[in-house]
């Protein structure tokens, strides 16, 4: 399917998984190697593994993806499943999307990151030379189906930068859905009870995507956190959602800073994140966070382009002076 509608699946229970997926296409399945070990049962087709690293993420593994796929005799009428984290997703439905000018794909993210953002919108692609996602298409997957089930087995370390995206999804566009995520996340909580957070974030990301596939208006909003999210990430290699946490936060700071965001707002997510056990204070100096955001690619003339918080369930993008950003961020780190 080619278009621009984003198709969520969400199942409650693995076993449910074959049932949900195409009967009348041939099926090859492309799936993480950790994920084959634990999940492979309820995938019962040809298959193809990937390592997960960024280092794989690369035109030579899309080529020997390939090359597997001609010799199990995929056609056009294949239909390619992709099942791992967000590095197997993007690998997966970049291979699809060019394998025989492309065919038809759907994505089963098996991380919280990979299913509230990386396997939502269409964005496939694969790194070059150590740059990341540098080539790559927009194409969107016949679905995404998301059954929390997979966390179970997920590192907490990996389900943390996963709800730094969950949480920045809600505060862009639902305050009640965020202030129930939080209170959740706050006391501890089952993946049953976490669900529909998941399920909410997903259909957010989706709904934004479908009204602008191709970002030039409403989709950058998803970038909330993500230009001091990169500087922290250029400058010392924290993961990305450790990073994302920190630059929702200095995001909220600005606002506030700029008169955009109420100050107990910002008061608020920073408590909520510090109760959740997500970073929230930057490991940079501010010279240093300000000199890698001036080389930031939203950066337009003596501005860069921000995403920020009017209150929670509101966001907006702002152009702000250099000027004023490098006088702001020392009082922001
Ligand atoms: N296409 C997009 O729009 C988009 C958006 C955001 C991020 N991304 C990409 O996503 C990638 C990061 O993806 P990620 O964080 O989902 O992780 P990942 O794919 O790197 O997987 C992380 C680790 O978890 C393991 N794993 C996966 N599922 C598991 C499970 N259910 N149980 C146990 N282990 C499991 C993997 O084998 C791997 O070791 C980056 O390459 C990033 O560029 C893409």
């Amino acid at each position: 399917m080619v278009g621009n509608s984003v198709k969520l699946l969400n199942c409650n229970s693995l076993d449910e998984i074959s049932h949900l997926l195409p009967k009348e296409k041939r099926v090859i399945v492309i799936i993480d190697s950790n994920v084959k070990a634990i999940y492979g049962k309820y995938f019962p087709f040809p298959h193809i593994e990937v390592n997960a690293s960024e280092k794989e993420k690369s035109l030579f593994v899309v080529a020997d993806i390939a090359r597997k796929l001609m010799d199990l005799e995929a056609d056009r009428d294949t239909f390619l499943l992709a099942v791992g984290g967000g590095i197997t997703t993007d690998i997966a439905a970049f291979t699809a999307s060019i394998y025989f000018r492309g065919v038809d794909f759907a994505l089963v993210p098996t991380t919280l990151l990979s299913q509230v953002d990386a396997a939502i919108g269409g964005k496939n692609g694969v790194n070059l030379d150590g740059y990341k996602n540098v080539l790559g298409v927009i194409r969107q997957p016949s679905f995404t189906l998301i059954c929390p089930q997979f966390l179970k087995t997920l590192p907490q370390s990996d389900i943390k930068g996963g709800l730094a995206e969950m949480l920045k999804t809600l505060i862009l566009k639902d305050r009640e859905g965020y202030c129930k995520a939080a209170s959740l996340l706050k006391r501890g909580y089952t993946l049953e009870e976490l669900s529909p957070y998941i399920s909410r974030a997903a259909a957010i990301k989706a709904q934004i995507v479908e009204s602008d596939q191709f970002e030039n208006g409403d989709r950058k909003l998803l970038n909330l956190g993500h230009t001091f999210a990169h500087a922290i990430e250029k400058e010392i290699g924290t993961s990305h959602g450790e990073a994302v946490a920190i630059g929702i936060i200095l995001a909220s700071r600005l606002s506030v800073k700029l008169g955009i965001l109420a100050h107990q707002e910002a008061v608020t997510i920073e408590e909520d994140f510090i109760k959740i056990g997500l970073e929230t204070k930057s490991p940079i100096k501010p010279e240093h966070l300000f000199s890698s955001m001036k080389r930031d690619k939203k950066r337009s003339g003596d501005s860069i382009s921000f995403i920020l918080i009017e209150r929670i369930g509101k966001c907006t993008i702002h152009p702000v002076q250099i000027a004023r950003l490098e006088e702001a961020l020392y009082d922001l780190s």
